[in-house]
């Protein structure tokens, strides 16, 4: 996570930003604070933003990239103060007692509001990168605490790997994981929001259609599989509890898990809050066969294979 860089940079840096999944989600009960306890697994795949900090006078933000609008209209996701990585530049800038003043430009892959944290991956980004800018040598402590300060995803953001996700899931330790795995993700229609997601899981819990909770699932199969590599034990261990939600809002994510399953997956799941379908192929190859068969289905509109884990936000030489 840190760039080992000395003093300030004078060209652009570029940070490269990974997509995350959670292979295990268990969400407790709404708290006081609005948020709801986590007992979740995140793992960092190989489909990535790029963010680049140049010098500039004042803060100014350009996105490019599927969701992020065009010159005939506007996109999903502001490219003004209310953007995440406009904050993160502004609270590293107010915490490091300089003036923010850079340029910076994402390059959006990751599929927005789709269950894969890119805008904390963005964010997370652009704190690694302005650091190196800046010239701000921030502590490994002091990006993370910045970082939960932003989202509750974007401290994975910095992490990247496999990690285990507690509190409302800023708390984020490295698990140990050996193995590489192959993944399909699968996106289907428009992106859902979060907090909209936790809401109808609040409210399954309470009208008893799901079960109710006293606390998050706990992820220790997940963990045991993590460690012992195989992709069949990790398929029989994948789990998240906010799943049943988000199909009760979008009830055509039943079909693009089935068709992920009939297509060779050896387990299919929903990213984080969705809408994205993670299927976890046998391998390499399986997986790209698994994209191919998947992007002929028709129940998606973007298919990518990827792997990891891959490593947080990192500058890229
Ligand atoms: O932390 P972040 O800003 O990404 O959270 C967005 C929203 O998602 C929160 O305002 C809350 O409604 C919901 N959330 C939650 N429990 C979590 C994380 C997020 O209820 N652990």
């Amino acid at each position: 996570m840190s760039s080992g860089a000395t003093g300030t940079a004078r060209e652009a840096v570029v940070v490269r930003a990974p997509a995350k999944m959670n292979v295990h989600l268990g969400v407790g009960p709404l708290r006081a604070d609005g948020f709801h306890g986590l007992a979740t697994v995140y793992f960092a795949v190989s489909l990535h933003d790029t963010v680049t900090a140049r010098p500039g006078e004042g803060l100014s933000l350009r996105l490019s990239g599927e969701g992020t609008g065009t010159a005939s209209g506007p996109g999903q996701v502001p490219s003004d103060r209310t953007n995440l990585v406009w904050r993160a530049a502004e609270l590293l800038a107010e915490s490091a007692g300089v003036r923010p003043d850079a340029d910076l430009e994402v390059a959006k892959n990751i599929p927005v509001a789709g269950g894969l944290a890119g805008g904390s991956a963005d964010a997370a980004a652009t704190l690694v990168a302005l650091d190196v800018l800046w010239g701000t040598r921030a502590g490994r402590e002091d990006l993370l605490r910045l970082a939960a300060q932003l989202g509750s995803d974007v401290p994975f953001g910095l992490v990247g790997g496999v990690a285990l996700g507690t509190g409302r899931g800023e708390h984020v330790s490295p698990v140990l994981a050996a193995g590489r795995w192959h993944w399909v993700l699968g996106m289907a229609g428009e992106g859902l929001s979060t907090p909209a997601v936790y809401g109808e899981l609040d409210r399954l819990r309470a009208e008893g259609r799901v079960p109710d909770v006293t606390g998050p699932t706990p992820p220790d199969p997940v963990l045991a599989a993590l460690r012992a590599g195989t992709a069949a034990e990790l398929a029989a261990a994948l789990s998240n509890d906010m799943q049943p939600a988000a199909l009760n809002l979008r009830p055509d994510l039943r079909r693009a898990l089935r068709a992920a399953e009939d297509a060779g997956a050896l387990a299919a799941l929903v990213s984080g809050s969705g809408p994205t379908v993670a299927a976890l192929a046998p391998d390499e190859q399986g997986a790209v066969r698994l994209a191919a068969e998947l992007a002929g289905a028709g129940v998606f509109r973007t298919v990518r294979a990827v792997t990891g884990p891959v490593p947080g936000a990192h500058v890229v030489p």
